[in-house]
């Protein structure tokens, strides 16, 4: 009987926290690529992905591990608006930035420019890089500070003990793939299976592929990709919500240079800032839910600091700290197809800029799929 306690361990070992999120979106963009960015990508991926953009797309939360990569990498994975409060109040930039010199931000910016320039290795670095934080901007946690984007605040999911980014990043994902009953065999579509490798979420993208890019949003969805064209609109859409003098007051140009660090490069097809801000939002919106913002009795004794270090759980799970798999909060989530929704739009987007620096014939949009 005694192996059996390890089974959960091992079961989520096998599919990391994380992980899967980041490989959903990367098969998405690869169902959208030119067959001439395709072509090319696969010069620079090593052979071992086999032409697939999923088998890297966790490469930069893996490295982290050594603490060489770890010193220079981390920063890279979010950006953190000073002054921000999810819920009780979203500040998007507003009063600058925490670390604008290095962040999501720029990351994504960095290597767009680096990956149609660079050669070898340091290409082949930089394009996973970009996966990655193209994936990291679609989960909206790495888009706040507060607690560590959620890794420091402890809630249940489906009874286990976890933490609000814990659940964004996994939990929902996880939960979605386990449930999913139907899109278990091949569908006509031949690009969605040829971005296929026998994963346990194939049926998952299935499903965002043909009732979400094909159904609910087949209008939208090439418009996610879009960037404004000036360089001084990020400025504008980011302030005039909150004050609607910012857009004639504060031209970019009397920016701090710390702040224009962070804004979009109009000469790019990625501009994270833009498309960060109604992700950010969503933190407000729904993310963090109020009853977070209530005191909690409970205070983590050291046994459970050490067991949550180590094997990232405590086994003897407190009534106090809220459940999130609840109709109201999950159950929404899953109504709204939020979840689905944002692994595709990070795939549209993905796969708009790759076509973008590898095909630029289609013209910085996700080729219209033609089925
Ligand atoms: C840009 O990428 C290079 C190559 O990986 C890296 O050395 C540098 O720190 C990056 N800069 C920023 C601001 O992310
Ligand atoms: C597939 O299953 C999902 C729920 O998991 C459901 O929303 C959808 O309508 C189903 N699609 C088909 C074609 O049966």
């Amino acid at each position: 009987m005694k192996s059996l306690i390890f089974v959960p361990l091992l079961a989520s070992k096998a599919f990391a926290w994380g992980v899967a999120g980041h490989e959903i979106t990367a098969t998405i963009a690869e169902i959208l690529l030119t067959d001439k960015t395709r072509d090319q990508l696969c010069e620079i991926l090593p052979p071992w992905t086999k032409c697939h953009l999923a088998p890297v797309a966790a490469w930069a939360d893996k490295i982290k591990s050594d603490p060489w990569w770890r010193s220079w990498t981390s920063p890279m994975h979010y950006v953190n608006p000073i002054g921000d409060w999810p819920s009780q109040h979203c500040v998007y930039g507003e009063d600058g930035w925490h670390m604008p010199e290095k962040n999501l931000f720029t990351a994504i910016n960095n290597y767009t420019r680096i990956v149609p320039n660079a050669v070898g290795e340091e290409q082949d670095f930089a394009l996973r890089f970009l996966i990655h934080y193209i994936g990291d901007l679609h989960q909206p946690l790495h888009l706040t500070g507060r607690e560590r984007g959620g890794n420091g605040i402890k809630v249940r999911f489906e009874r286990r003990i976890t933490s609000l980014h814990g659940v964004w990043d996994g939990g929902l994902i996880t939960k979605a793939v386990r449930e999913i009953a139907n899109y278990t065999r091949p569908v006509p579509e031949k690009r969605i299976e040829r971005a296929l490798r026998g994963a346990i979420y194939d049926p998952y993208v299935r499903f965002i592929a043909k009732e979400g890019l094909l159904g609910w949003w087949k209008d939208e969805y090439s418009s996610w990709a879009h960037c404004p064209t000036d360089s001084a609109s990020w400025l504008l859409t980011a302030s005039e919500d909150a004050n609607p003098q910012l857009r004639f007051n504060r031209p970019s140009s009397g920016l701090p240079v710390s702040t224009r660090s962070l804004a979009d490069d109009p000469l790019l097809p990625a501009c994270p800032n833009h498309w960060g801000q109604a992700l950010h939002a969503l933190n407000c919106e729904i993310i963090f839910p109020p009853q977070l913002d209530t005191p909690n009795p409970h205070k983590s004794s050291w046994i459970e600091k050490v067991l949550d270090k180590t094997v990232g759980f405590v086994f003897n799970p407190r009534p106090d700290y809220p459940e999130l798999n609840t109709p109201e909060y999950a159950g929404r989530i899953r109504n709204e197809k939020l979840v689905e929704k944002l692994l595709a739009m990070g795939g549209v987007r993905l796969a708009a800029v790759l076509n973008d620096l590898f095909d630029p014939q289609a013209d910085g949009k996700a080729r219209e799929l033609t089925w």
